[in-house]
């Protein structure tokens, strides 16, 4: 029995097989016994209030078990927070928001009775109107994002950053850049939508839904509902993906709770549609960016600004660092970053995998890209020639930085020598062909509040406990693996138990920091099991032996600034007479640490990749500005990357350890590989067509 190797070995993820037999229980799926159903009713106007609700004919309706509206909803003990307390008044924020909901014997009669419920509202004007020049913008107040050392804003009381004199910086320079790029409302649309099973009873109140993290939603409704967490009990061992919006956003939860005291002790269910998804479960905020860059003769910067705006709702500020990674990409003496907020009659925003890179690389990326064109250099030159010996802004080391040698692999690998340096490149039977590459970043942040217990038994059997969440990435698999490598024990003798609030507390899936967090703390649990056995002349007791040990500080964050890096390369085709895109070639190169384990880890990479792909050709969010809503909420409406539009996508990691993020020498791996795909292919779009388009996504009507 030896954990060697286990780290690193390209390992099935232990549930496969259930989930390909179907055996895996998702949210929606547990089997209990005579439940009912929720239906919600969504409002129809985008601002104003509910001024009269007849839910008489709903109620009156045989198999109605109740109907929920802010009339009689239960008063929240903690109604701040919009996201987790629904029905709370009449007040509406945004089209599509939440209430009512009507409980029923079955989902047909619960769904045709909240057509039944006629609601009374008084309107307001809306205001959807996503302007960098509004006058009522504002800094906002805290920003939804963590960043991975003291540098980094965790608060929006110093939402700007500034470096020198970015004026004079760009004063003084040779060459200059000013330019203004745009990114629409983008949904997430995981597989398995946001479901709930709740059930109430005096004693406990078990949530099945599918969340991203157990204890943060356990967390998030005990303070809702004013009960004590210990009461309640969230349980997801299986997640159908999430991309950020099974994080914080909780409504939906809080719903199935109320449906489930309205019926005591009776399961109650709830499942979002697709269309409610577009309103209720996040999405990524649109934004108006600024990029304004200064070069010496050399096409060395001098100056480097970034100004953002950013949408958020009426119903509640949130706001992500989408400057974020123009703090720390590239060497300049001057710089500066704003953020400010428009606030609209709009759904919440939340994160959305990459939050704030995502967006921010777009700018920054297509922005170094026209940039070296425009002084006749060669975009990995010029990159490189930026590149940063300390972290820019706070002097700092980075723990370990080799995105020049993701860049420099990547031009191997994908054949950059042979690019043709002019524009429009070349053209082959009507189709034009570009290439195009972009840098990509993302923080290794570590969050609190992580807690494993591992037991071992007399047989030898090792059962790691931890309330992870496997959001689709293969935590099953690489948890099981880093306890093996940890306690020198084989993967097969590790039982891993995750994704319920009766294991003990861990952060949430999110912000590329799973494998960080729970990794480093079952590490430590290892370490102190090991030295308990060593104790005892290293056997097992009779009893078995069980540690349970807290994440450990980790000294180094106050003295390395520690990010994941990439490098992405595209090709490109563009139909001459259509303006059609194609993608026929993705290729990246990430800079991620050491690999727990290269197949979860590639299938995770080029799924972020094939996300960037479909950021930067598909997704958008078409609002109408008469009435707030979504217009093509549906999978029909709303296009994303299918098989069809995804070519050869290549994922190589460079496998360089990093010796200060935690002691498994890995860095995130979830986030990176989206962040800087969708410049890559607007710059190949550029070197293709000689068509600049900063406005995402890179529809044909652009290009003609
Ligand atoms: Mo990721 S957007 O932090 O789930």
């Amino acid at each position: 029995m030896s954990g060697r190797g286990a780290v690193g070995a390209p390992l099935d993820r232990v549930e496969g097989h259930l989930k390909v037999r179907g055996a895996a229980t998702y949210a929606n799926e547990w089997p209990v016994e005579n439940p009912a159903y929720l239906y919600p009713l969504l409002s129809t106007i985008a601002s104003g209030r509910v001024t009269g609700v007849d839910a008489s004919a709903a109620t009156a309706e045989p198999g109605v078990l109740g109907v929920l509206t802010h009339l009689n909803a239960p008063k929240l003990a903690w109604p701040n927070d919009p996201e987790v307390a629904a029905l709370q008044s009449g007040e509406v924020a945004f089209h599509g928001q939440f209430v009512g909901a009507v409980v029923a014997e079955s989902i047909e009669i619960a769904r045709y009775a909240a057509g039944l419920v006629t609601l009374e509202y008084e309107k307001r004007p809306v205001d959807v109107d996503m302007r960098a020049d509004r006058d009522d913008l504002l800094k906002p107040q805290h920003a939804a994002i963590f960043g991975s050392q003291p540098g980094d804003l965790q608060d929006g009381s110093s939402a700007d950053s500034a470096v020198g004199d970015f004026e004079a910086g760009m004063d003084s320079a040779i060459h200059t850049l000013d330019a203004t790029y745009s990114t629409p409302i983008q949904h997430h649309h995981p597989l398995e939508p946001h479901t709930a099973i709740a059930v109430w009873t005096d004693d406990e109140i078990t949530l099945y839904c599918s969340s991203q993290g157990v204890h943060l939603h356990r967390t998030l409704l005990a303070n809702a509902f004013g009960i004590d967490a210990s009461r309640i009990r969230v349980i997801s061992p299986h997640v159908g993906g999430a991309f950020g919006s099974k994080v914080f956003p909780v409504t939906w939860a809080t719903l199935a709770f109320m449906g489930a005291q309205l019926v005591p002790g009776r399961p109650v269910k709830f499942a979002l549609t697709r269309q409610q998804m577009f309103t209720l479960v996040g999405h990524r905020p649109a934004t108006i960016q600024r990029i304004r860059l200064g070069a010496d003769a050399d096409g060395r910067l001098v100056a480097l600004g970034h100004d953002v705006v950013q949408e958020t709702a009426r119903a509640k500020q949130y706001a992500e660092q989408t400057v974020a990674a123009s703090r720390l990409m590239y060497a300049a003496p001057h710089r500066r970053t704003t953020t400010r907020i428009a606030t609209l009659d709009l759904p919440v925003p939340t994160i959305m995998r990459g939050p704030g890179e995502a967006t921010g690389m777009f700018a920054l990326e297509s922005a170094m890209d026209e940039f070296a064109v425009s002084m006749g250099m060669d975009p990995i030159e010029f990159r490189v020639l930026n590149e940063p010996a300390v972290h820019p802004e706070s002097g700092l080391p980075f723990s370990s930085r080799h995105l020049v040698t993701c860049l420099r692999e990547g031009s191997r690998r994908f054949g950059w020598e042979h690019r043709a340096p002019a524009t429009p490149a070349r053209s082959e039977n009507g189709w034009l062909i570009g290439t195009g590459v972009a840098s990509s970043t993302y923080p290794s942040p570590r969050l609190p509040g992580n807690t494993a217990t591992i037991r071992v038994g007399a047989d030898g059997r090792h059962t790691v406990r931890i309330a992870a969440a496997d959001i689709g990435t293969g935590t099953w698999t690489t948890l099981a693996q880093i306890a093996a490598e940890a306690l020198d024990v084989a993967v097969e003798d590790v039982t891993l138990q995750i994704g319920d609030t009766d294991h003990p507390l861990a952060s949430s899936a999110g912000f590329s920091s799973g494998i960080n967090c729970w990794g480093t703390t079952i590490h430590a649990a290892a370490g102190e099991l090991r030295a308990a056995l060593n104790e005892n002349g290293g056997a097992v007791p009779d009893e078995g032996l069980e540690v349970t040990t807290d994440i450990p500080d980790n000294p180094y964050i106050a003295q390395y600034a520690m990010y994941s890096f990439g490098a992405q390369f595209a090709e490109v085709r563009v139909h001459e007479d259509t303006g059609e895109v194609r993608v026929p070639r993705l290729l990246g190169v990430f800079d991620v640490g050491r690999v727990i384990n290269p197949k979860t880890a590639r299938s995770q990479l080029l799924g972020g990749m094939t996300q960037g792909l479909s950021m930067a050709l598909h997704e958008a969010a078409a609002i109408d500005p008469r009435y707030g809503h979504v217009v093509n909420n549906d999978l029909g409406g709303y296009h994303f990357a299918a098989n069809a539009d995804v070519g050869s996508i290549e994922v190589h990691c460079l496998e360089e350890r990093d010796p200060y993020v935690n002691p498994m020498g890995s860095k995130g791996a979830g986030e990176v590989c989206i962040v800087g795909t969708a410049a890559a292919i607007a710059n190949a779009v550029c070197h293709a067509t000689g068509i600049r388009v900063r406005d995402l996504p890179i529809t044909l009507d652009k290009l003609l």
